[in-house]
């Protein structure tokens, strides 16, 4: 009996003892397992005097299921204590609202090129794509530029280790590849694509930009109806209260040859400083098709006229949105893409 007494205290005091779970598991094995202490005493019930049987289990009886009761209280509250610790290190508040996933966007130069193609998509111009790697022959020759022409200096040229081998500067180039493919179709097209040019890189001019090249031939094209498509063009784009001037130019392949500007809206603080106190910007080079140029694409300049037109598109972008530094186009900062 006193073993038993004994046996009853030292569990409870080791129970008492016990930290967390795993150490109440290691108390139930030692106390509860096959061979544990109580199960042993329980069975010492054989070894005792007959008169004592009884008594002894009774009491046997009584420390297991007060042992029993213990731990299972004490177990219930290492549980609830894992789980509170927990909750509160842990803290996951579920009616947070959750993380937005970043979602992707187009680039602004893809959106003005959509905005470019749709509007002259509705003037009746089909988009036509054409190589950005031309020979010199494409390039500048057959667009009424021999070897060594002084035009050509307007255009700083990327040479690849091929000779005659170039990066378009233009997308000029584009205008023969049309013509032979459609002649002696009418065309109305505009070739959009990237353009290459061995130049300081500043503020206003990068190595690549993008142009938007247009072009119609047909029997009676003239001068104009490239006046109406650019003014069309040119007020979809920037207001209907858009301004625009043509000013005489030059350019090999067409003739004559024109340059437009709009005006630029009076009230608008920046207008001074982007059209240099003059309220007018330009926006592209035009023409109409030179008749050298007609025939090299398989068209007789008697029978045929054409106009032109090409536009740089970062430029347009940024007098659209007041964008003051062209490299930003191709920095891929997210700061200054994710504006549009
Ligand atoms: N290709 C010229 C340029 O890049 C623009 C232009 C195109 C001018 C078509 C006239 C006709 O500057």
């Amino acid at each position: 009996m006193s073993d038993l007494a004994a046996l009853e205290q030292r569990a409870q005091a080791e129970l008492a003892a016990c930290g967390d779970e795993a150490a109440l598991r290691a108390w139930h094995t030692k106390y509860f397992g096959k061979s544990g202490e109580v199960l042993q005493a329980l069975k010492g019930v054989g070894a005792i005097p007959a008169d004592q049987k009884r008594s002894y289990g009774q009491e046997a009886n009584r420390i297991k299921q007060a042992l029993t009761h213990a731990y299972e209280a004490r177990l219930a509250d290492a549980k609830q204590q894992a789980l509170d610790r927990s909750l509160t290190a842990e803290m996951l508040d579920v009616t947070l609202p959750g993380r937005p996933m970043a979602r992707g966007r187009l680039h602004v130069a893809t959106k003005i090129m959509r905005e470019i193609t749709g509007i002259f998509a509705d003037l009746g111009f089909q988009v036509y794509r054409s190589r950005e790697v031309e020979d010199d022959l494409t390039n500048f020759e057959l667009l009424n530029m021999p070897p060594h022409h002084p035009a050509r200096d307007m255009w700083d040229t990327f040479h690849t280790t091929t000779p005659g081998v170039i990066l378009r500067t233009h997308t000029s180039p584009g205008q023969i590849h049309v013509m032979r493919e459609l002649c002696p179709e009418p065309i109305r097209v505009i070739l959009p694509g990237m353009c290459y040019r061995y130049e300081q890189i500043t503020t206003r001019s990068e190595i690549q930009f993008q142009q938007v090249e247009g072009l119609c031939v047909g029997e009676s094209v003239a001068m104009t109806d490239l006046k109406g498509t650019i003014i069309a063009f040119a007020r979809r784009l920037f207001g209907q209260e858009r301004q625009v001037r043509f000013r005489s130019s030059y350019f090999p392949f067409t003739e004559p040859s024109i340059e437009v500007d709009i005006d630029w809206p009076k009230d608008d603080p920046n207008a001074d400083r982007l059209t240099k106190g003059t309220g007018w910007l330009e926006i592209m080079g035009a023409g109409m098709v030179h008749p050298v140029v007609l025939r090299n694409g398989g068209y007789d300049p008697e029978q045929f006229s054409g106009f032109a037109f090409g536009m740089g598109t970062q430029r347009i972008t940024m007098l659209k949105y007041a964008i003051d530094d062209i490299r930003q186009f191709w920095a891929n900062d997210l700061r200054f893409l994710g504006q549009f």
